[in-house]
């Protein structure tokens, strides 16, 4: 499995990408979770990043790039394949995917968008819970936890994370409409572009999606 999923916040990728990763033993990148992760460890990094998600930002094409391109390489879970979540979110990191992805003989596969209307991310994204060491994501209603505010997997505290209010989450649709938009159109024109309908419950997706993979080992 070579994929990217894209999809505006809440849509449901950091949902759907952990049944593919098991059902295709491929590695799930997901950029969001890598960020907070140096923020968590309180890096340089971290701190500067932060700052850009709060805000509904984008950090610099050049850093996400270098981290794509670091675990493509090292990640030993990625040698049976890849589902990039959060990756490319511009022009030019779908182009220098491309070029990486060239040079190793492995094109991608699949780029499936989960295409929702925006009126229906409010309720996703302030309803959120999340396990920030797994990424796993909860929903206070539509996918709750079995017992409130804690992961099922592992019995630690759940969060919110702080991107999730609808001031942030209104910026990340603005930048999601003006930077990531253009990326869809860019993989329309190839012949590896499905758009699924994201605002069905997680079950249906998740049929949908396996429908666009069919055969696929
Ligand atoms: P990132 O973490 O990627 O956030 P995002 O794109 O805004 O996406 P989300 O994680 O919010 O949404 P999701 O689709 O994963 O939704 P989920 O499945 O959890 O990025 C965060 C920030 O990092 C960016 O804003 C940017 O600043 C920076 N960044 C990251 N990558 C970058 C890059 N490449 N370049 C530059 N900057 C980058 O679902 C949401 C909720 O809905 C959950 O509660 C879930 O339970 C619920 N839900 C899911 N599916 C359904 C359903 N079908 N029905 C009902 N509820 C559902
Ligand atoms: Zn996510």
């Amino acid at each position: 499995m070579r994929m990217i999923l894209m999809g505006p916040p809440g849509a449901g990728k950091g949902t759907q990408a952990p049944a593919i990763k098991e059902k295709y033993s491929c590695c799930h990148l997901a950029t969001g979770d890598m960020l907070r992760a140096q923020v968590a460890a309180k890096t340089e990094l971290g701190r500067q990043a932060k700052k850009i998600m709060d805000q509904g930002g984008l950090v610099s094409d050049d850093i996400m790039i270098n981290m794509i391109k670091s675990e493509l390489d090292n990640n030993r879970e990625c040698k049976n394949g890849f589902i990039l979540d959060g990756f490319p979110r511009t022009v030019p990191q779908a182009a220098k995917l491309d070029e990486m992805l060239a040079s190793k003989s492995q094109p991608l596969r699949h780029a499936v968008e989960l295409q929702i209307n925006d009126d229906l991310l409010v309720a996703r994204i302030t309803g959120r819970l999340v396990h920030p060491a797994s990424g796993r994501s909860y929903h206070k209603i539509f996918n709750a936890p079995k017992k409130e505010m804690t992961d099922d997997v592992t019995g630690e505290p759940l969060i919110q994370r702080s991107d999730d209010n609808e001031e942030a989450l209104k910026k990340r649709l603005v930048t999601y409409h003006k930077q990531t938009a253009p990326v869809s159109d860019y993989y329309r024109k190839t012949g590896i572009w499905t758009g699924i309908d994201a605002s069905k419950e997680p079950g249906a997706v998740w049929k949908d999606l396996l429908g666009v993979f069919g055969s696929e080992k």
